[in-house]
């Protein structure tokens, strides 16, 4: 039964309570609404027939591109493979007809596929203690510096309120940082694109709560000196923090918890596969230390001699931070994919995205610069050092390749390298594929050479050019339709 139209029922049937996991919510009182607030008439809804309605959106989407049109080396979001079997799965009616509040007892399966999960991600992780419960990386984030933040409390070190980020962290970072509450404070890269040493070392203190750090990071760079890093921030009595967005280049290779990350999250949404384009659906699982568990949020299941439950009984949990106890339809994808892969294949994929990388980063390293040009993870930033003298800057690449039918690379991040191209292959796409994008990439840095127009252009293909996106965001012409 439709979730929705269950909810609905429920609460207006009057006399009836409805159960939201451990919440008692009272049936709806519409008569306690203003009046002004009510609709007076039915609303006016356009009546057309359905082939129309089809058309409509078939031509709609087909102005959009997505990794099922064409290569999407997006980099830092890894728009992987997202296998259609995912889909059929998550749509059987066994679990995507499951209410939330339904018995435990009711729902061993679903229960049973959230367990299984955490389990494998508490493996590849190193980190026992695992939360389903955040609903994107960035809850996440705010989820593990909550639970540090009561840990140190608990501890008596209040005083520690300082959240060290490297410059090269994804914003999202810093941002959550001072949504906890804590202070974010910058630290530097050197020369080699990695954590200054001396900087961050300069930084360490009785204050220091945690080190917020992306391996491998935006740059698409191991942090080689990540284990003495830990050290350092372990022996200041901070935690370790691993922004876990690009685990796909590590995953079954090496435990983040081996080089001494105490709370990390994982993207399933881009390295458990889930489609993800257009901001969502997402889940961000935070997977912990033993030390840190009993602060994550609840309910969790667990598992008892009769079965599994879901645990909303920890009294020193942060509580939750989103209804229910997970994005379920993300967590039963990710399963699929992570029962079908197992250790061996879950391996390979990280293999693959590096070796694929590695493949673009050779072939065009001649013609555009790569700042930090040696082995790389699974993306490497380059930028137009290059094209600069003709004229041309990373936008203009980037809306040329809207013209030759790829989704671009993401530009102007990290910002640590200036009019950065920041390019993600995914370990799924084929040689051809690859040698497609390497030629077409040299054709463009050939054109800016010899025919700049060309780029300035661009995109000449799509429906509209170039958008003013500043005028965009800070003028926003915004309307609704009004039913009246
Ligand atoms: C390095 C990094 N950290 C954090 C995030 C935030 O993840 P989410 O978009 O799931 O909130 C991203 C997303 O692109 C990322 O690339």
């Amino acid at each position: 039964m439709n979730k929705d139209k269950l909810l609905f029922e429920k609460s207006t049937r009057g006399s009836r309570t409805l159960r939201l996991g451990k919440l008692d919510v009272p049936p709806a009182d519409l008569s306690a609404l203003p009046a002004g607030s009510l609709r007076q008439k039915a609303p006016m809804l356009p009546e057309i027939g359905e082939l129309d309605l089809v058309r409509h959106y078939v031509l709609l989407s087909k102005k959009n591109i997505s990794i099922t049109d064409s290569f999407y080396p997006l980099g830092s979001c890894t728009m992987k493979y997202n296998p259609l079997t995912n889909e059929a799965i998550v749509q059987n009616p066994g679990l995507a007809d499951l209410h939330p509040a339904e018995d435990d007892g009711r729902v061993q399966g679903a229960l049973r596929i959230m367990k299984t999960l955490a389990d494998g991600l508490a493996a590849i992780t190193g980190l026992p203690g695992v939360t389903l419960h955040p609903a994107a990386g960035a809850q996440g984030e705010l989820t593990a510096l909550l639970v540090a933040h009561a840990h140190f409390h608990a501890s008596g070190q209040s005083q520690r309120t300082k959240v060290l980020i490297p410059d090269s962290a994804h914003g999202t970072n810093p941002a959550s940082a001072v949504i906890a509450g804590l202070e974010a404070v910058e630290i530097k890269s050197g020369e080699d694109g990695l954590v200054d040493l001396e900087d961050l070392s300069s930084k360490l203190g009785e204050d220091t709560a945690v080190l917020m750090i992306t391996n491998p990071s935006t740059l698409g760079l191991f942090e080689t000196n990540i284990a003495k890093i830990s050290e350092m921030v372990h022996a200041a009595g901070g935690l370790v923090y691993m922004d876990g967005a690009n685990l796909n280049a590590i995953m079954g290779i090496a435990r983040p918890a081996d080089f001494g990350v105490d709370m990390m999250h994982i993207n399933l949404h881009k390295t458990f596969s889930t489609p993800h384009g257009g901001g969502g659906p997402g889940a961000g699982p935070i997977c912990v230390t033993e030390a840190l568990e009993s602060y994550l949020p609840s309910p969790r299941v667990v598992e008892e001699e009769n079965g599994l439950r879901l645990d909303y009984d920890s009294p020193r949990s942060i509580g939750m931070l989103r209804g229910w106890a997970g994005n379920f339809g993300v967590l039963a994808r990710a399963y699929s994919y992570m029962r079908r892969l197992g250790a061996e294949g879950i391996r390979r994929v990280a293999e693959n995205a590096v070796l694929n990388a590695n493949y673009l980063r050779t072939q065009l390293s001649d013609a555009y610069h790569v700042p930090y040009d040696r082995m790389c993870m699974h993306e490497f930033v380059c930028n137009n050092r290059k094209q600069r003298e003709h004229g041309i800057h990373a936008l203009d690449v980037a809306k040329r390749l809207i013209d030759l039918g790829y989704h671009p690379m993401t530009i102007y991040f990290p910002l640590v390298v200036s009019e950065a191209m920041m390019i993600e292959p995914t370990e799924t796409e084929s040689k051809a594929t690859l040698d497609a994008f390497i030629a077409d990439m040299l054709l463009i840095a050939d054109e800016a050479k010899n025919n700049p127009e060309k780029l300035h252009a661009a995109p000449v293909t799509t429906p509209v050019g170039r958008l003013d996106e500043a005028r965009a965001v800070k003028q926003p012409v915004l309307r609704y339709a009004s039913s009246s």
